[in-house]
This record gives structure tokens, sequence and C-alpha cells, in this order.
């Protein structure tokens, strides 16, 4: 599936790149260290994370007094600040993949907050429950899975919450334009992983088609949200779990796209 979608043009695909981000070789040692503190600051000073926590906090609605929230691929985990001064009654369960992320994450404020817990998860399989938590929220992390990454994604976040929410760049060229303000907040390795990412990014089309290849009931709507991301919002169709409530009544198994069929 080309990052642009299935219909995506030549010139697309041609920008599209296989190159890896320093953020995914943890063996190049100080210019991965160099890329995660660049991208922090860069989120910090373009309110990415005051972003995040907005979208996630009105993905979980105002119904909720303590909402359950589960963030998948945390990095600094600074987006569970966010979402706790938002909304102070939450629980945040907090994970990365990457197990010198999460000793880290132990190790500073959020390992000493008693609203979070930090886990060490796999987002593309998720060693959770069935319903435990109201949101899942992953921010800047689906360009570095491969398709088949952000379809189990989908599967799993909507399998485990409510809602899922991903956030991530916009895919324009336009956009690279904001390199060279990567290498102010992060140095070479910024750059380096800002240009490639920005070529790595998936277009709404691609999410649309890659649920509907995810082997589960899922139906996203996607948006633009100034000033450069794409937010998708993820939930199991309404009607599947309606078939699925009826289908474990009379002992039914539910298809990938809703429809039953007996067992
Ligand atoms: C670019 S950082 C983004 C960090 C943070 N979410 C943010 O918005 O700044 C990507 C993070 O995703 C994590 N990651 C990559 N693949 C993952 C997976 N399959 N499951 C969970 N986390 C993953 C990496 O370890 C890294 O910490």
């Amino acid at each position: 599936m080309p990052r642009g979608g299935p219909d995506a043009s030549w010139w697309d695909r041609r920008y599209e790149t296989r190159r890896e981000e320093y953020i995914d070789r943890p063996e190049t040692g100080a210019r991965c260290r160099q890329a995660l503190r660049g991208l922090d600051r860069f989120q910090r000073l373009s309110g990415g994370y005051r972003t995040y926590s907005r979208l996630a906090v009105a993905a979980v609605g105002d119904d909720v007094p303590r909402p359950r929230v589960l963030e998948l691929g945390a990095g600094h985990g600074r987006l569970a600040r966010h979402v706790l001064a938002r909304r102070p009654g939450a629980r945040v369960t907090v994970s990365d993949v990457n197990p010198l992320v999460v000793e880290a994450l132990r190790a500073g404020p959020l390992g000493r907050d008693r609203r979070i817990e930090i886990v060490r998860l796999d987002a593309t399989a998720i060693d959770r429950p069935d319903g435990a938590y109201d949101v899942a929220v992953l921010t800047t992390c689906l360009h570095h899975l491969p398709p088949s990454g952000v379809a189990a994604v989908l599967r799993e976040g909507t399998r485990v919450a409510r809602r899922l929410l991903v956030v991530d760049g916009w895919r324009n060229p336009l956009y690279l334009a904001a390199v060279p303000l990567m290498a102010l907040t992060g140095g070479w390795a910024q750059a380096h992983d800002g240009f490639v990412s920005l070529r790595r990014m998936y277009g709404a089309a691609a999410v649309h088609a890659l649920a509907e290849r995810c082997g589960a009931p899922v139906r996203v709507r996607t948006r633009f949200v100034p000033p450069a991301y794409l937010a998708v919002l993820a939930e199991r169709r309404a009607d599947s779990r309606r078939t699925s409530a009826v289908g474990r009544a009379s002992g039914e198994r539910v298809g990938p796209n809703g429809g039953g069929r007996a067992g």
C-alpha cells in the first residue's frame, strides 16, 4: 500500500522513501537520542502536545467523569501531563514498545504520579482486555509503522478502547519547508528524521484503505487539523457491536466487516 493511498499519483510514490529514521535505529546511539530530544522540543515549541491533548480530551467526551486513557508509543510521555492538566480525574496508562523508553518514563516525574501506570506495550498487539479504556491515543508514531502495523493498530486500538485517536503529520511536500526549523530545535539528527518522516507520512486515503483491510469492523474519520496534522478517529461500527453481542449470545461468529456468519 503506497503511503499516499491506493490511488497515489506517480510523484507521490516517488516522494515516498524507504529510508529509516535515527529514532527507529537505537544502535545509532547519540543521533537517536538527539532526534528524540529535538522532536520533544519541536512539539513543545510548535504547540503539538497542546493540540494532541485537546483532541484526546475531545475524543473522551464530557460525559465520562474519570476517563481511562491509554497512550501508545508515548516517547517522552509529555502528552499524559497535558491530558491530566485538562482532565485531572483521568487515569492514564503511558506505554511504549521500547523498554529503554519505559525505563526512562518510570524514572521520571510520571513514575511518581499515582494516576499514571507505565507499561511496555506494542501498539500493534496490545496486551490488554477488550474495552479496557475510554480512549487510546497514538501521536507522531503512525509513519514509523509499515502498512500491516497501521492496520493492526486500528484493529487493536479499537478493541481495547471505545475510541482510538491517531495524530500524525499531514502528507504534503510543502511541509518540507519546516525541516530547517527542525535543524534549529534538534540539529542534524532531527532535520534528517524530519525529512524522512514527512516522506513516510500516511495520507488519509491510505488510512481508510487499511481500515477496510484491518480484519475488524472499524470505522475511521479523518481530518486535517491546522497547522499540519492528520487526525484519525477510529471506532468499531455500532452495528457490529450489536451483531457481535447477539452473535455471542447465539454462538455466532462475527466476520471482519461486521457481517455475522454461523459458527
Ligand atoms: C516519534 S516518537 C513519538 C513520541 C510521542 N508520542 C510524541 O508524540 O512525541 C515514536 C515512539 O513510538 C514508539 N513506537 C514505535 N513503534 C511502536 C509500537 N509498535 N508500539 C508502541 N510504540 C512504538 C517508539 O519507541 C517511540 O518512542
